[in-house]
Order: C-alpha cells, then structure tokens, then sequence
C-alpha cells in the first residue's frame, strides 16, 4: 500500500494506492459509514459489501439523475444519518458523480470518500472534486465542487471489470499521454492491454500516475479558468459523435482526438507523423480511430457546445506528443477542416 496527499485549496485528500477495501476500517468509524455502490458491482463484488450498510443503485448513465439522488436521501433517512456519517462511493464514475454529489447536499453536506472501481473511475471521475448528476440530454448540469476526504484504489475490483469498460478507460489514459506525458505515451507503445490486465503491479503503476496527472492540471486550476481545460482534448468533437452516433464515451472520444490531432496539424504545425503514432497506439488499446458519422448533424452539435465565443472557438490542440494548448479557431476555419479533413 502507499499512501499520498493531494492538496486542493478546500481541503486535503489522502489516497491509498494498492490498498484493501478492507482498510475502509481504519478510515472511518464503521457504525458511521454508508456505502453507495450500483447493482453491477454489487452483484460482482458480493463478499465486499457484506460487512456494511450499503445503498445500492442501478447502473448506468441513464439513472444518473436526480431520481438517484432522491432515492439515495430516503435510504439515507431510514439509515438514520446524520452529520456524523459518512458516505463512500464504490463504483464507476456514475456512482462516484452520485454519491459525491449525494453528500455535499444530505444535510447541507456530509463527509464522503470515494472508492473507484472502474478505470475511467480510477484515472478520472474520482479525481478533481467534480460530482452531480445529468437532466434529461443535459450530462452534469447539477452538480457541487467539493473532494472527497480519501480515495481508496483496490485492485482486485478491477478482476469484474467488463472489457469493453477496460478500453472505454484507457481512452482517458492515451489522453493524459498525449497532453502530458510523451514517457507515458512510449510505456503504452510497449505494452499491450493484456499486459496491464495481467499484472496488477504494472495497471496499479500505470493507475498512480494517472491519478497524479489529473491532480496536478486540476490543483492548477481547481475552478476551471485555464489549464484544466487541456483535459477536453478530444472531448469536444467527441461528446458531439457520442451523441449523434450512440458510440461508447471511449470510443468517441478516441475519434475526437485523432479529428483533434489532424486540427493540431492545419493549425498548430503539429506533424502527420505524430498524428499516425496516436492512431497507432488508439488502435492498440482497441478504441476506433475512424468512423463514418453524419458530419452536418454532429456540427450542428458542435455548434451548441459551451466552448464556442462568438465566432471562434476554444479548442485543444497538440504541440507535439506529451504537450498541449488551447487554441481559438475562426468557426470557418473549422467548418473547413471538420468537413474536408476526416
Ligand atoms: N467527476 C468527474 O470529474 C468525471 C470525469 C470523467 C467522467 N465522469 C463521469 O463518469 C461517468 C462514467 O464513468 P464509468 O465509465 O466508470 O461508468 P459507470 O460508472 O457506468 O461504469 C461502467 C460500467 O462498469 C460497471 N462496473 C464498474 N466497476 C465495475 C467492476 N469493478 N466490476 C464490474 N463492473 C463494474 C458499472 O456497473 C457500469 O455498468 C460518466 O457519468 C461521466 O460523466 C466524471
Ligand atoms: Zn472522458
């Protein structure tokens, strides 16, 4: 087990890398502790739960909504918890999103801790203190900034973790490669997704880094003024195919960073070659790096979202492999590009 502090100006939260769910003990008083998990992990991960009062969910994005809150809030009451318990969220970034988000409100907010499950989960959602829910189309637009007090990473959760959700995370962790750390990227060109499913010691590795990658943009800019923007890369155009072509997160966002890296090319000196080297890698970790969308429907998209001002837009581009920027782009110029270039 190692242990590390992040420190975010609301406060500091300690993580436990390589540890045992078991731990949880040690963390919190168990009488006080309310575990908030969803039904797949649930199901998957029985013997874990069985010593704790435990809430769960449904899974999936789709419950992801203030019904989840509310039905977490009457558990709650019939838990009889009050200002001394404590929640700790065991899941994918849906339930940590929930679950955060659940405890920054029950009594005008209660201490949680988060215990990751997913690797998207690992490397992302649990980090950086974002937590909410979605409205109808609307993804995150209710939501707290707050950090949990402990991020606990057991490895052994990761035994259930469907495949697909495995490719889905590494999506986030060639991200982190290709805005800030060329190492990281060549680490991934050496290895392979069996490799790191097979050796806990090295995805436990690959974890910690990733982990810190994303603490270290976001204690930057923990309220999103500048540098924590560079974690869109690839988001924009991908949220954009997410949902005019119903692809999983991963997948889009894998085809939003090569249309964002052929962008880096027209506008940034960014070289084709290093384009191909990130088509290479996506395609390693199994994530498509082509697809045939509807190009006017997912501009359209594009059009409606919240990084446009005016008639440019915000958009993050490569320098090179490890090192990124934001870049405004005259709308024209990319109407040029997004409809002649890929
Ligand atoms: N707060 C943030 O900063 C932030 C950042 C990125 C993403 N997110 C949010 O994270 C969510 C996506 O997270 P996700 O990809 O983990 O989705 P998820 O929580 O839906 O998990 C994916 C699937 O894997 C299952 N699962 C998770 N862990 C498992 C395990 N150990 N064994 C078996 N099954 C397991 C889940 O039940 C689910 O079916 C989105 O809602 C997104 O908005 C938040
Ligand atoms: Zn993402």
């Amino acid at each position: 087990m190692l242990s590390k502090k992040y420190r975010f100006s609301e406060k500091i939260a300690d993580a436990y890398f390589d540890a045992d769910f078991a731990m949880l003990e040690n963390l919190a008083k168990k009488e006080s502790v309310i575990l908030i998990t969803d039904e797949n992990v649930f199901a998957k991960q029985k013997e874990k739960f069985s010593a704790w009062k435990t809430i769960v969910l449904k899974a999936g994005e789709r419950f992801k909504n203030q019904n989840a809150v509310n039905e977490i809030i009457d558990q709650l009451i019939e838990f009889n918890a009050d200002r001394q318990s404590f929640i700790v969220g065991v899941g994918g970034g849906v339930v940590t999103d929930i679950a955060g988000f659940a405890a920054s409100v029950y009594m005008r907010g209660i201490k949680f801790g988060f215990v990751p499950t997913s690797i998207l989960g690992m490397v992302d959602a649990s980090v950086g203190g974002k937590n909410g829910v979605d409205v109808g189309v609307y993804k995150n637009l209710v939501g707290v900034i707050r950090h949990p007090d402990f991020l606990l990473f057991d490895y052994s959760f990761l035994e259930t973790l469907p495949n697909e959700e495995w490719i889905n995370g590494f999506a986030e962790i060639v991200k982190h490669a290709c805005i800030k750390d060329e190492n990281m990227f060549d680490l991934l060109k050496e290895k392979t997704l069996k490799d790191f499913q097979n050796s806990k010691h090295d995805i436990g590795k690959l974890i910690e880094r990733n982990v810190d990658i994303k603490y270290n943009v976001v204690a930057n800019d923990e309220f999103e003024t500048g540098d924590r923007k560079l974690l869109n890369f690839g988001h924009t155009i991908g949220h954009a195919i997410e949902n005019t072509a119903k692809l999983p997160h991963g997948s889009a966002v894998s085809i939003g960073m090569v249309a964002a890296c052929i962008i880096s090319e027209k506008i940034n000196g960014f070289s084709h070659e290093e384009t191909e080297k990130v088509k290479q890698l996506l395609s390693k970790y199994h994530l498509p790096v082509a697809f045939d969308f509807d190009k006017q429907k997912t501009w359209d998209i594009l059009l409606h979202d919240k990084k446009k001002s005016g008639s440019d837009m915000n958009f993050v581009v490569l320098d090179k492999i490890g090192k990124a920027s934001i870049k405004k782009i005259p709308l024209t110029d990319l109407h040029q590009i997004f409809f002649n270039c890929f």
